[in-house]
């Protein structure tokens, strides 16, 4: 027999699957009594993890994000064998030679006192650029990849200068390799901007709408533009990417930052011959940063392209299965991890499907649709806040001041009124 799980509904406490408005589904033993949901758990299927976004099958939504775990071959077929959802390889440009990075690259953030090398590491800096690696040789560790995982996704991630010859010969040799979509990445925000990439793309709404252009009218195969969210309003450039024709919008990139100063050296951190540059933030520490840049995106979708062929791809502080579910409230359709990789190597995928799934089993959702975007329609303004308090105020105290005289009393809500008068 099933054993029976039990679970408290009703007042401020009710689930997000209660207010999504799911049933429960046939063959559950039906609510015994007000308050309680029973539910039958031994005899429930796993929740299905599987996505599919643009045409594109996934076993789960958990992506690898562009940076040092899809740098190449080795690291990118352990993802595929360790069950990540899909890939996205590190950004490739044309001119690899034009590409010099520096060590140290990173510096973290530690949580404790006085940055305690025992804390918590909660913020990731780094000034690495995007591949140095030779284009053809990229090119064909993913051809190599897609013959040994043709049923896996693989993305490309690329970048290239002001140039609408350099963006269609990159975007046609990448397809070439048979990749299965690509991600612009109009959003690094370090070093590439010097040569008027990345950032300095996403951040110009004019100039992100021309590269788009060209974009879109080369590129046969789904195109994710990934956003810088070191911008005033990112749902600007969001929208710019969605209407010349990229079928999904990434979020986010790396937030601009100074890790630190040395208070023995006075040099910033990282410290490269003495010198630094600000570079881009990551892990734990953006994560709620993320989290408001991607609800902003998503109110934006809803409201102006409600459809499945619009896709959103969340990034930043990702470690649990919580940190994804949050993202997939927000409306999310995949979820990329790049830091927590590094910091937690590939497995790190096998305890996000086991803690996304046992979040899924304590709401009652079967599918990532079932939940995706639940969570989006309780952000509203401050002042739409302010006159939902006043209202609850109101009501709270009306109830508490029960009936001014005997007269008042009414037959159909005689139980209503008794109640507004007891005082346990
Ligand atoms: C060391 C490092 C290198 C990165 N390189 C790239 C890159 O080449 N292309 C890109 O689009 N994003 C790059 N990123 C950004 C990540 O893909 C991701 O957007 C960001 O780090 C936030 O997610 P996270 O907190 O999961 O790392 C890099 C991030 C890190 C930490």
């Amino acid at each position: 027999m099933a054993s029976l799980g039990m679970k408290q509904l009703g007042g401020g406490n009710r689930s997000v699957a209660d207010v999504a408005g799911l049933r429960c589904r046939p063959g559950l033993t039906p609510p015994s009594r007000v308050g309680f949901r029973v539910l039958a758990s031994g005899d429930r299927a796993e929740p299905d993890l599987s996505v599919t976004v643009n045409g594109l099958h996934m076993p789960n939504p958990f992506v690898i994000g562009s940076g040092p775990p899809g740098t190449n071959y080795t690291v990118m077929r352990r993802a595929f064998d360790e069950g990540w959802g899909a890939v996205i390889a590190k950004t490739v440009s044309l001119e690899a030679e034009k590409v010099i990075n520096v060590t140290p690259r990173y510096a973290r953030l530690r949580a404790g006192v006085n940055g305690s090398a025992k804390g918590q590491i909660i913020g990731w800096e780094n000034i690495e650029l995007i591949s140095d690696r030779p284009l053809e040789t990229m090119l064909k560790e993913f051809k190599q990849l897609k013959e040994e995982y043709p049923d896996r996704i693989l993305i490309a991630s690329i970048m290239e200068e002001y140039n609408k010859a350099a963006w269609e010969e990159l975007i046609d040799r990448v397809e070439q390799s048979g990749v299965d979509a690509i991600e612009i990445n109009f959003s690094c925000p370090h070093g590439m901007p010097e040569r008027k990439m990345g950032a300095a793309v996403g951040q110009d709404c004019a100039l992100l709408e021309e590269v788009c252009g060209w974009i879109n009218a080369k590129a046969t195969v789904p195109v994710w533009a990934k956003m810088t969210p070191n911008i005033t309003d990112i749902t600007q450039p969001a929208r710019v990417a969605l209407r010349t024709g990229c079928e999904g919008v990434s979020a986010i990139n790396t937030i601009m930052s100074v890790m630190g100063i040395n208070l023995d050296t006075l040099r910033p951190e990282p410290c490269v011959e003495g010198y630094s540059t600000p570079g881009g933030y990551s892990s734990k520490a953006v994560h709620p940063i993320a989290l408001a840049k991607v609800m902003s995106i998503a109110k934006m979708m809803k409201s102006e392209y409600d459809d499945k062929d619009h896709t959103l791809s969340a990034i930043g502080g990702v470690e649990t299965g919580g940190d994804a579910a949050e993202f997939i409230l927000l409306g999310a359709d995949t979820v990329q991890v790049c830091t927590g990789v590094m910091m937690h190597g590939y497995g790190l995928v096998k305890k996000l499907c086991a803690e996304l799934k046992e979040f899924m089993k304590m709401h009652n959702f079967s599918t990532i649709e079932d939940f995706r975007g639940a969570s989006l329609q309780y952000f509203t303004t401050h002042t739409d806040l302010v006159q939902r308090q006043q209202e609850a105020i109101r009501q709270r105290k009306a109830i508490r001041k029960g009936l001014q005289s005997d007269k008042d009393w009414t037959g159909d809500g005689f139980v209503k009124e008794s109640e507004s008068m007891v005082s346990n």
